[in-house]
């Protein structure tokens, strides 16, 4: 009797050869699990390919709502964004999808899990990290990572193994999309020096062919995560999509990063991240309204450190935990609404309001209604610069050093 071991299945090319490979070199019963995270065309199709080449069975999980809900909005309340750049799309989807392998390995009874990447990544990584975290007792394998085959000898084994090669093989890049971003690198983007070809992009339009007139969208936050589009309620997938589909039309979220993978190498990945880019804009400014000085300062420390955890796999650590929980707490009146206005590649924020907000126009104002008491100012600021003051003195400072 064989053993079995669950797949996490793209359709892709690799994948697919994953499950001719793993019978053949470890006797294993492969059964395949295609997670959708607002990634996969047609599910069914992806079932249905996987029986084919020999899967004993396949499964298809529409994942999408638990993504939004248990991933991408709590990274975006802690404003999470690796090295500046990257909103962390391909990152956020890993844990959820090893948690659903795990899962399907116990009910399934398999003694292993496979995943489809190479040795060289970040997603390694978070699979491996991740599964070891959640089922310790379960066996990592990553094929394409052993085999290390070069794309013509995965090719030629697919072809010598009747396993049919997808039309996205003679794409020239290597992508990983889903509701939060679209990741996509190799093929000309490889020299960093060479402009992103217009190929690259999918969900965003080139700047020469945008709108000739802004769009502006009203987003309202309910503690820190987004609940309405221009006064209507929606679901967090229909929120994402319907800011994906605005912000594409006017060259929103492109982002074009020399990046630190954890592995040592400096890489250099296009992204597309049309809603991720205007969420965490118009978050943030929400945030400078509602959160005093001191909290921003501190939460801005927060979501480096969370971000890099998040990108360095580490998802299911205390620590991220710890960080999520002071998130939380932080975005307890994180509620208002922020208007955007989207043209020619920008998400400006022109407007916000809360009914939290510390703004105060009666202290900000230079018009009457001022009530700012000004005469106190001179006792502070006398307080304030006695440092500097007793310095001077004692240190003779030079302006110049
Ligand atoms: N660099 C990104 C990360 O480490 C994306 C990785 C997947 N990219 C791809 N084009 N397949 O999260």
């Amino acid at each position: 009797m064989s053993n079995k071991a669950v797949l996490a299945y793209s359709g892709g090319l690799d994948t697919s050869v994953a499950i001719k490979w793993l019978k053949e070199r470890y006797n294993l019963d492969v059964i395949t699990l295609a997670v959708d995270i607002g990634n996969v065309a047609d599910l069914e199709a992806i079932k249905q390919k996987a029986v084919n080449l020999g899967a004993i069975k396949s499964l298809v999980i529409d994942a999408r709502e638990s993504f939004v809900k248990d991933f991408v909005f709590p990274a975006l309340q802690a404003d999470a964004v690796y090295e500046g750049q990257y909103p962390l799309a391909t990152a956020l989807g890993r844990p959820l999808i090893v948690q659903l392998l795990v899962e399907t390995a116990k009910r399934e009874g398999a003694t292993a899990v496979a995943h489809g990447c190479t040795g060289k990544g970040n997603d390694q990584v978070r699979f491996d990290v991740g599964i070891a975290a959640l089922a310790p007792e379960l066996k990592v394998i990553a094929p394409a990572r052993e085999w290390a085959m070069t794309r013509e000898q995965t090719i030629a084994y697919a072809q010598e193994h009747n396993i049919p090669i997808p039309v996205t093989v003679t794409s020239p890049y290597s992508i990983d999309e889903n509701l939060w971003g679209r990741s996509i690198e190799c093929g000309v983007l490889e020299d960093p020096w060479n402009e992103p070809p217009g190929d690259v992009f999918v969900w965003t339009k080139p700047l020469e062919e945008t709108l000739s007139e802004p769009t502006y969208l009203e987003i309202g936050f309910d503690m820190g995560i987004p609940i309405s589009l221009d006064g209507e309620n929606l679901d967090g997938v229909k929120l994402i999509q319907r800011i994906h589909e605005l912000a594409g039309k006017h060259s929103i979220g492109r982002i074009d990063h020399i990046e630190n993978r954890l592995v040592g190498i400096k890489s250099r990945e296009i992204y597309e991240a049309p809603a991720a880019v205007v969420l965490l804009k118009a978050h943030q400014a929400l945030e400078d309204l509602v959160l005093t000085k001191e909290q921003l300062r501190f939460k801005a420390k927060v979501a480096s450190e969370y971000a890099d955890l998040v990108y360095n796999g580490l998802w299911f650590s205390g620590l991220r935990q710890d960080l999520a929980a002071y998130v939380e707490s932080s975005q307890r009146y994180v509620t208002g609404t922020v208007k955007v206005k989207l043209f020619k590649g920008n998400c400006q924020v022109v407007g916000r309001k809360s009914p939290y907000s510390l703004y105060d126009y009666s202290l900000a104002t230079y018009d009457k209604g001022d009530i700012f008491d000004q005469s106190a100012s001179s006792g502070f600021i006398h307080i304030w610069g006695l440092p500097v003051r007793t310095q001077a003195q004692a240190q003779h400072l030079k302006p110049s050093e």
